[in-house]
């Protein structure tokens, strides 16, 4: 018989959402989508900050998203309490996220905040730097470090969960 697929909810944040955390969804989704596992995750993602409230993700991430074609859906919001207590994992791209995560977030919340690098194999965790301000070449530079995240952050869930 073949073992029940174990659901966990995972909540990608960034400070705009409409850069970062919307790329980190779109390739996790395509990453689990391709890879057989025996995790099933429901993805959200947000912003800590309210700043681009209904837009659609920056241009470039829409681009390298479809230069990689990995599909992308995507309207930017700020976190809520609600989006806190449904998400297993709260997943920020670097340290300020985290920061601002643990400000906003009740402290019964804070257990589930983690550093998207910090799945890693030992080595040092390390962040999913902004490219707002930054050219094409960060989006793309973005995207690597978010597909090798994203089998990592598989791997220890299947690891953890299974
Ligand atoms: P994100 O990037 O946090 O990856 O979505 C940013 C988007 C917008 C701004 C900063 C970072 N902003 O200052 O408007």
């Amino acid at each position: 018989m073949t073992p029940k697929k174990v659901e966990i909810n995972i909540l990608f944040v960034c400070l705009g959402n409409i850069c970062r955390s919307p790329m980190a969804k779109a390739v996790f989704d395509y990453t689990q989508a391709t890879k057989g596992n025996f995790v099933h995750c429901h993805t959200r993602s947000v912003g800590t900050s309210g700043f681009h409230e209904g837009d659609p993700a920056d241009v470039r991430t829409i681009q390298i998203c479809a230069i990689h074609a990995v599909p992308l859906h995507h309207t930017a919001r700020k976190i809520t309490a609600e989006d806190a207590a449904w998400a297993e994992y709260i997943i920020g791209m670097d340290h300020a996220n985290i920061d601002v995560l643990h400000q906003l977030l009740s402290v019964s919340f804070h257990p589930k905040i983690h550093l998207f690098g910090e799945f890693t194999d030992g080595s040092q965790p390390s962040e999913v730097a902004d490219p707002y301000w930054s050219d094409l070449d960060a989006f793309e530079q973005v995207y690597q470090q978010l597909s090798r995240f994203s089998c990592n952050l598989l791997e220890y869930l299947h690891a953890r969960h299974v």
